[in-house]
């Protein structure tokens, strides 16, 4: 653990950094509450933007040369999804990590995965609503859609939350959508929407 901490000290910038030990926090707080394995979401939450102060030309160097394989073309055309790509990368070639929860949680983490596990889902929110840098009322918002749907659907009503005002913001900026995002605002919608209250 002390050389992935040391790492991402020395990788991130400093609010980033105070970001990834925030995301740890609030995704071990939330694997105790779904019984998941805290030491995991401890780690997963730490590295999951691991690769987020790259240059992203360099990232794209080392996806197309060294990773290759296992994204779609899709996914390149935001910058902002190389590092979850690169992420998942850094933490088997760099970190060691062999176990694919974790992995996979960092991959997903952006444009999210219509095959999201609980373990995934709880990455992906602890990453919207750690304390350290994210809007606290937005935050209390989204945990309070965790809390007040008891279960994975809690989870998932807050995930969708989080599509419907990343696409609203996307399509504001005039920004392409990645269809796979589309595909899981789809499935929740179909699965939670009546859940989801208008602001
Ligand atoms: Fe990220
Ligand atoms: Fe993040």
């Amino acid at each position: 653990m002390d050389f992935i901490i040391h790492w991402l000290e020395r990788k991130l910038s400093a609010k980033r950094y105070a970001h990834s030990l925030g995301c740890a926090e609030t995704a071990k707080k939330l694997a105790l509450l779904y019984n998941l394995d805290a030491k995991k979401a401890y780690i997963a939450g730490l590295i999951h933007d691991c690769a987020k102060n790259f240059e992203n030309e360099e990232l794209i160097n080392i996806i197309r040369n060294e990773i290759k394989t296992g994204f779609d073309e899709t996914e390149l055309k935001n910058p902002k999804t190389y590092h979850a790509i690169v992420g998942a990368h850094f933490a088997k070639e760099i970190f060691e990590i062999e176990d694919a929860e974790i992995i996979n949680s960092i991959r997903r983490h952006t444009i999210g995965s219509v095959d999201m596990t609980t373990f995934d889902k709880i990455i992906f929110l602890a990453d919207k609503i750690e304390p350290n840098s994210r809007d606290e009322k937005y935050s209390k918002k989204i945990f309070k859609l965790i809390e007040d749907n008891k279960g994975i659907i809690g989870l998932d009503v807050a995930i969708l939350k989080c599509f419907t005002e990343t696409i609203k913001s996307l399509v504001k900026k005039k920004l392409y959508i990645c269809p796979s995002t589309i595909d899981v605002y789809n499935i929740l919608q179909q699965k939670v929407g009546e859940l989801l209250e208008d602001d």
